[in-house]
C-alpha cells in the first residue's frame, strides 16, 4: 500500500526535483500538489508546479492556496531561483489548467475524506497553507498522519537573515502554530539540507541518465547552484527539498533527535529563527524530529536512479 501524501510547495528549483522524485518513487501516492506563495509569487508557484507534473507525464491535481503570509508580507526568492522560479531550463506552458477550488480546502477536504492517520502533509516552502487549514479546521490535526517539511537551521544559522532558514521567515507565524500543533512533526533542517550539495559529478550523474528529465534537472541545478557556491565558496549547493521525499522513502539514510523546537515571531533581530534544543539544556517538551546528519552518496543514489524512471 503506497503512502499518502500531499505535497505543499514553492516551485523553485529544489522543490521541483522533489516533486519529480516522489511522482517517480511508486511507494507514495501523491494525492495533491499544493501551492504557496515564496520562492516566487502564487501565480508563478502554479504554473512550474504544473510544469513540473507535465514534465513527470503523472496527472496529479495542482491547486492554488495562499498568495502571502498570514500577518506579513510576502518575501520572495529571485535571486536564487530566478524571475520565473524555475529558470535553467526552457520548458513550454502548462497545459493542464489548475485544479478547481483553494489548496487550504482541498488539504481539509481530503484530511476529513481519508482515514485518519494516513495522509503525510510534505510542506517544502512557507507553512501559510498548513496552518491556515489548522487554524479553520482544527479537527484536521488528529487526522495527519506526520508532516515532514523542509524548514530551520540549528548549527547552519539562517540564509535569508543571520538566523532564519526562508521557509520559516517568511511566515514565521504559520510555522509557529505548526510547531504547536502536537502532530509528529520531521524537520529536514538546512542542518541536512547543507550535507547534499550539487557537486559537479553528482549533477553529470543525473544528465548521464539520458532523459529529457535528466537534461531538464541537471539544467535547472546548473542555474539553482550558483547563487550559494558564490555565497558559502562551496562546490554545489544544499539541495534542500528532496531531503523530505528522500526521508520517507529511505529514513535511514538521515539521521536527528526528537527536541524541542520553537520559533520566533516578535523579535526584529532573530524573526524566524528555529531555536532546536539540540543539547536538550531546556525542559520544553520534544515536538520535532530534526535532522541533522544524511548519507549524501545514498541520498544522490537514490535520487538518481528514481529521475531515471521518469
Ligand atoms: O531555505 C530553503 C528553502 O527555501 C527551500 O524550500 C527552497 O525551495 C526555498 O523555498
Ligand atoms: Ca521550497
Amino acid at each position: 500500500m503506497a503512502r499518502k501524501i500531499i505535497i505543499d510547495t514553492d516551485p523553485g528549483q529544489d522543490d521541483a526535483v522533489a516533486l519529480l522524485l516522489a511522482l517517480a518513487s511508486p511507494e507514495l501516492e501523491v494525492l495533491g500538489i499544493t501551492c504557496v506563495a515564496g520562492n516566487v509569487p502564487l501565480p508563478l508557484t502554479t504554473r512550474n508546479a504544473r510544469i513540473v507534473a507535465e514534465l513527470a507525464g503523472k496527472p496529479v491535481r495542482v491547486f492554488a492556496g495562499c498568495e502571502a503570509p498570514m500577518q506579513r508580507p510576502l518575501v520572495t526568492a529571485e535571486a536564487v531561483h530566478g524571475k520565473t522560479g524555475l529558470d535553467g531550463a526552457d520548458l513550454p506552458e502548462p497545459t493542464r489548467p489548475l485544479a478547481p477550488g483553494h489548496a487550504v480546502d482541498f488539504i481539509i477536504d481530503t484530511l476529513r475524506a481519508e482515514a485518519p492517520g494516513t495522509v503525510t502533509l510534505c510542506p517544502l516552502g512557507p507553512l501559510t497553507n498548513i496552518a491556515t487549514a489548522l487554524t479553520r479546521a482544527p479537527d484536521i490535526a488528529a487526522r495527519i498522519r506526520q508532516i515532514v517539511l523542509m524548514g530551520g537551521a540549528y548549527f547552519e544559522v539562517g540564509n535569508i537573515t543571520p538566523a532564519a532558514e526562508f521557509n520559516i521567515y517568511v511566515d514565521p507565524e504559520a510555522a509557529d502554530i505548526v510547531m504547536k500543533s502536537g502532530i509528529d512533526l520531521i524537520m529536514a533542517s538546512l542542518d541536512v539540507t547543507h550535507k547534499v550539495l550539487t557537486t559537479r559529478a553528482r549533477v553529470e550523474a543525473i544528465r548521464a541518465i539520458g532523459t529529457r528529465v535528466g537534461s531538464v534537472v541537471a539544467d535547472w541545478l546548473g542555474f539553482f547552484e550558483r547563487f550559494d557556491e558564490a555565497k558559502y565558496g562551496t562546490e554545489g549547493a544544499p539541495l534542500h527539498d528532496p531531503c523530505v521525499i528522500a526521508w520517507l522513502l529511505r529514513p535511514e539514510l538521515f539521521s536527528g533527535r526528537r527536541i524541542n523546537v520553537e520559533v520566533e515571531t516578535a523579535s526584529p533581530l532573530t524573526l524566524g529563527m528555529t531555536v532546536a534544543d539540540w543539547w536538550r539544556v531546556t525542559d520544553r517538551a520534544p515536538n520535532a524530529t530534526f535532522l541533522g546528519g544524511v548519507d549524501a552518496e545514498g541520498f544522490y543514489t537514490l535520487l538518481t536512479e528514481r529521475l531515471a524512471r521518469l
